[in-house]
């Protein structure tokens, strides 16, 4: 059964079937109206979101289908103790696709494992965000034309940022791409994605803490993100840190004329209100293009289910290690006690966690 679980689930070839599909959509909206007529998308939300689940639920309706779930932790069994597993497993007889968002990493893969429909990362925790860059990528390719040879400038939260890691992993596969990392120390990438993506991949990147620095580097894309306030252990380090960066006008100046601004949002104040007038600031086409994408992905899937073939999660998890634990404590692994540990071992020959990719630590826990 297909998911898409992490961005690199999908193939170039398929991420591209996908972007024509979301133009085609653009262009005849009419031909699709009815595809996904008695099928139902189960929405699982655990965290807020504005964007996401909204533009799912309107994905499915324009696709003719029907959507059910919730939009809050709360008003679930989750409330009672229901483990992801058994929600996935329960949801896999009343809806014919998944979309799960989770504050724990991982938690959309455990889904995936268990259900036996096509389940959809719509966020896991500080970890990956597929959806979200199968926007950006349209949002890219409808402003650039391309998708390779770019410069990318991500700034802000890089750390906590799933929006950050799923775009990095995707757009390092395409020829000639580079990126600029723009955060404060405290709020780089996750080594993870840096050795394991960028660094094995001999892909180029900076790390600056000035924006107005990277800002004279000849960026084709700006992504900006908000610090997420919801991620810090520490309030008082959420408070040094969350006017780091400002964009606005007076700093757009220095940009390239066809330097295009994104955004996943929510925004608070990383992008003052001055700058959306600006031809550049595409972030409002961006939630508009997620929708499209999300049509896109919905209708692949369920068409993929039809095949059947194997589990996408599975493929992933190598092996596991019994002499091994995780240490995230953010991880669904090692918040949800029935979960099986499971492992891999990288190109570098560290054992990491399935669920959340962090270092896993020898001994048992
Ligand atoms: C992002 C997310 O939830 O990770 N929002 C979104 O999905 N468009 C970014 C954020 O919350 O800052």
């Amino acid at each position: 059964m297909r998911s898409l679980i992490d961005i690199l689930d999908f193939s170039v070839e398929e991420l591209q079937d996908l972007l024509d599909t979301a133009m085609d959509i653009i262009s005849f909206p009419e031909k699709y109206e009815n595809l996904c007529r008695r099928k139902k998308l189960a929405t699982l939300f655990y965290e807020p979101s504005t964007r996401t689940r909204l533009s799912f639920t309107a994905a499915m309706m324009e696709l003719g289908g029907n959507v059910l779930g919730f939009s809050q932790a709360a008003s679930s069994s989750v409330s009672k103790g229901e483990s992801v597993a058994d929600t996935a497993r329960i949801v896999s007889n009343y809806a014919d696709i998944i979309a799960i968002r989770h504050p724990l990493e991982g938690a959309s893969l455990v889904a995936s494992l268990h259900a036996n429909i096509p389940v959809i990362n719509a966020g896991d925790g500080a970890h990956s965000h597929p959806t979200q860059t199968l926007a950006d990528l349209l949002t890219i390719y409808r402003t650039k034309g391309r998708l390779d040879h770019l410069k990318i400038g991500l700034c802000g939260d890089l750390i906590y940022g799933r929006t950050v890691h799923s775009l990095i992993r995707c757009m390092s596969r395409y020829p000639g791409n580079e990126f600029v990392l723009i955060s404060p120390k405290e709020l780089s990438l996750p080594d993870y994605i840096k050795k394991n993506v960028l660094d094995h991949q001999g892909v180029d990147y900076q790390e600056e803490i000035s924006l107005d620095k990277a800002l004279m580097k000849g960026l084709d894309i700006l992504y900006m993100t908000r610090i997420q306030k919801e991620r810090f252990d520490q309030p008082d380090q959420y408070e040094r840190l969350k006017d780091s960066y400002v964009l606005n006008e007076e700093k757009m100046k220095r940009a390239n004329q066809d330097m295009y601004v994104l955004h996943p949002l929510p925004r608070v104040n990383e992008i003052s209100v001055d700058v959306d007038d600006d031809h550049r600031a595409v972030y409002f086409d961006q939630a508009l293009n997620g929708k499209y994408m999300r049509m896109a992905l919905i209708l692949y899937l369920l068409n993929e289910a039809k095949k059947n073939p194997l589990k996408i999660g599975e493929k992933r998890i190598v092996g596991k290690p019994a002499d091994f634990h995780c240490v995230n404590p953010k991880c669904i692994g090692t918040k949800e006690q029935e979960l099986e540990a499971r492992f891999y071992e990288d190109d570098f020959g560290q054992i990491r966690c399935a669920y959340c990719e962090s270092k896993a630590e020898e001994g048992k826990n």
